[in-house]
């Protein structure tokens, strides 16, 4: 492959990774605030924000590797998980590592998340949200096409997606704060949006055939409910 094909390549894939990611950021929150689609299932939406995500890793991976292949600037193997280790556009470059280094730690703890307490993958899990910042500011200092008009308002659309994604979730979070706060003070009953609905005749409570529900993603990271 000729280093003008892997630069492509690398633009390319990098941009495919930047819109994966905001989707996974949107979904992601999305499903924390419980906003879904009408006639949409919680689960499918859960879903989806994982295979997302899992593709957002392939196109990442893919983007790192044409852009280490392409000889034409030297960015070293070191630099795919050590922040800030390219003699090219260290900085920048640094920038998408850390991006890259977050991506990785939430997959890793997502495939380990029967292992470790639930307290420790929601705070990774949180953390990794981190990723999207830093990867669009990489994308912005470090593409060639960070300057296009076409790029500038790709890059502001996702960021309106995710700005609008993360104030509905600050919105929710107040609103359930204080819905707890209400209960707890026992000034009025609140119904509870987030409880199971009744099971259906000869179904146990709670919906598994074991009669005890295990605690979903969604769960995991909306611990702050009543
Ligand atoms: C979450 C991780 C990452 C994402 C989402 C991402 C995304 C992007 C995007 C959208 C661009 C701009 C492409 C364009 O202007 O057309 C870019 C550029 C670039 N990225 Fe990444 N990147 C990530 C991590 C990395 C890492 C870890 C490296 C290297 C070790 C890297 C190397 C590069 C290089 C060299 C460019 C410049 C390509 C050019 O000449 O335009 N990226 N990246």
């Amino acid at each position: 492959m000729s280093s003008t094909s892997l630069w492509y390549a690398t633009r390319a894939s990098g941009i495919v990774a930047l819109v994966l990611l905001t989707l996974t950021m949107v979904l992601g929150l999305a499903t924390t605030s419980r906003i879904r689609a009408r006639h949409w299932p919680g689960f499918a939406q859960q879903e989806l924000h994982r295979r997302i995500s899992i593709l957002a890793v392939v196109f990442v991976a893919i983007h790192v590797l044409t852009s280490i292949l392409d000889t034409y600037v030297h960015i070293g193997w070191l630099a795919i998980i050590v922040p800030f280790a390219s003699p090219y556009s260290r900085f920048w470059v640094g920038m998408g590592t850390v991006a890259l280094d977050l991506m990785v730690a939430v997959a890793l703890s997502s495939a380990l998340r029967q292992r470790i307490s639930p307290r420790t993958w929601r705070a990774i899990h949180w953390v990794a949200y981190g990723s999207w910042p830093l990867a669009m500011a990489h994308a912005l200092g470090e593409g060639t096409d960070g300057f296009k008009l076409w790029m500038d308002v790709l890059a502001g659309l996702c960021t309106v997606a995710v700005g609008a994604a993360l104030g509905w979730r600050i919105v929710e979070h107040r609103t359930s704060s204080e819905r707890a706060r209400r209960v707890g003070a026992g000034t009025r009953a609140v119904p509870d949006r987030s409880a199971a609905p009744p099971a259906p005749p000869g179904w146990p409570a709670g919906g598994s055939r074991s009669g005890r529900r295990q605690p979903s993603a969604t769960d995991l990271l909306t611990k702050d409910r009543p």
